[in-house]
């Protein structure tokens, strides 16, 4: 039999790593990817089609005659690209534009989780910034403000006070204008992240992984999309992460059931463990970044049969299985990031043959230009990932892999892992 063609939508090291692992599956004949990067040239086939053009995707989809696509980023999932392509006939890995909103509108994500009875801060939703402006001359206590519509991030501001609050809310209002808000109250707590395959009745936990979300070492300096990961995840055991789907994942795709609606794909549940249990602050309706990095080289199990079963609603198996030892992802980003960064600069990577075993060097952010050099393209450029016996040895190899790469205008954490390189 012909092998599947699956072609996988985005460029990130997030997606690097979904190619780099559906091409292992023995079922899985061609890869294509669209936009992709340099990184996947020897294992997928790039069309330079953005993630956003959903015609684009539909035709390329068409033109390719995949079997299955997959979605990495969450903006074409809130366009609607598996509504689209599901006209066609296709199998799409992530869920529909309704379904998604439990990430594109964080109104719509908390009234599922109050409607679902999924533990979560107290909220209110307001129409506008005028009103939410109004409740605040009468609020106590700290405070997040947020807005409701995607904002690649940037929409979220944690408080101390309500007056600090009015200063974020009228900051924050200028990035949607007239956009719904809500006030929640600010949770106290280690934060986790649980992702789960679901296949619209049916949830798998992922093995949960460790995010650093702040710039630099410490978790000193602002908030970035992630500058490295781990797993297993030191706070979370594969044992708890079931007990967290039944409580804050399986409720919700009940609910949307019930409505209709079938979610499949990733549901990622942004977790704060408070002293009064877990509470959702948000979902994301696709892999996390640079999660996926780690948590893929350890899959035991083949993704694209996952991903098959989770998109015809027959996920049947118990469990998703994971092999012994830990993963750790460093990411190096330009000299700048999350702010103002230059691009452009030459990347030399070592050969395939100067890394350890069981190092991958993911790309992120990178460019090739005319004459076949690869250059930075992005704020995160390169997730280099390490798989070890244990976190110490997937901390070294990684790290040793950093060394080997030559690039002028990039940086890294120096405390991923185990955080005892003192770098
Ligand atoms: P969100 O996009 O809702 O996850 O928010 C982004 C980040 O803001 C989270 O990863 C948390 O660090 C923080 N955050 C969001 N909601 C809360 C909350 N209720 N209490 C404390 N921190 C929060
Ligand atoms: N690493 C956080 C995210 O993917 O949202």
């Amino acid at each position: 039999m012909e092998g599947l063609k699956v072609l996988i939508i985005g460029s990130g090291g997030r997606e690097h790593a979904l190619v780099w692992k559906i091409a292992q599956s023995g079922l899985v004949g061609k890869v294509y990817a669209a936009p992709g990067n340099p990184g996947m040239g020897k294992l997928a086939e790039c069309f330079d089609v953005r993630a956003d053009d959903i015609e684009g995707l539909a035709r390329l989809a068409g033109q390719v005659d995949a079997d299955l696509v997959v979605v990495g980023p969450e903006v074409p999932l809130a366009l609607g690209i598996t509504d689209r392509l599901a006209q066609d006939g296709r199998k799409v890995f992530g869920p529909c534009k309704e379904c998604a909103r439990l990430e594109s509108s964080k109104a719509f994500s908390k009234q599922m989780m109050v409607e679902s009875g999924v533990p979560t801060g107290r909220a209110a939703i307001f129409e506008d910034a005028k009103q939410a402006m109004e409740a605040l001359k009468k609020a106590e206590g700290p405070m997040v403000v947020k807005l409701d519509g995607l904002a690649a991030g940037k929409g979220v501001v944690v408080t101390e006070t309500p007056e600090e609050a009015a200063l974020a809310l009228s900051r924050l209002e200028k990035l949607q204008p007239g956009g719904r808000i809500i006030l929640e109250e600010r949770l106290e707590g280690v934060e986790t992240s649980l992702l789960c395959i679901c296949d619209g009745i049916r949830a798998l936990p992922l093995m949960p992984a460790k995010d650093y979300k702040r710039a630099l070492d410490g978790d000193k300096g602002p908030n970035t999309g992630g500058m490295g990961s781990v797993a297993p995840s030191p706070f979370v055991s594969m044992e708890q992460a079931e007990e967290l789907t039944e409580l804050t994942v399986v409720p919700i795709l009940k609910k949307l059931a019930e409505k209709g609606l079938h979610y499949r794909g990733v549901l990622y549940a942004g977790l704060m463990l408070t002293d009064g249990g877990p509470k959702v602050l948000e979902y994301n309706c696709r892999f996390g970044d640079p999660e996926t990095q780690v948590v893929l080289p350890l899959m035991e199990d083949d993704l694209a049969e996952i991903m098959l079963e989770a998109c015809e609603g027959r996920m049947e198996r118990s469990s998703i299985r994971f092999k012994e030892g830990a993963s750790v992802c460093v990411v190096m980003a330009s000299k700048g990031y999350p702010d103002m960064y230059d691009k452009g600069f030459r990347i030399d990577l070592p050969k395939d043959g100067e890394l350890d075993e069981g190092v991958v060097i993911f790309h992120a952010g990178t460019k090739q230009d005319c004459s076949c050099r690869t250059t930075t393209d992005g704020g995160r450029v390169l997730a280099v990932s390490a798989l070890g016996k244990d976190v110490d040895e997937a901390t070294d190899k990684a790290y040793g892999a950093v060394d080997k790469v030559q690039c002028a205008n990039l940086f890294t954490r120096s405390d991923i892992g185990t955080g005892r390189k003192g770098r």
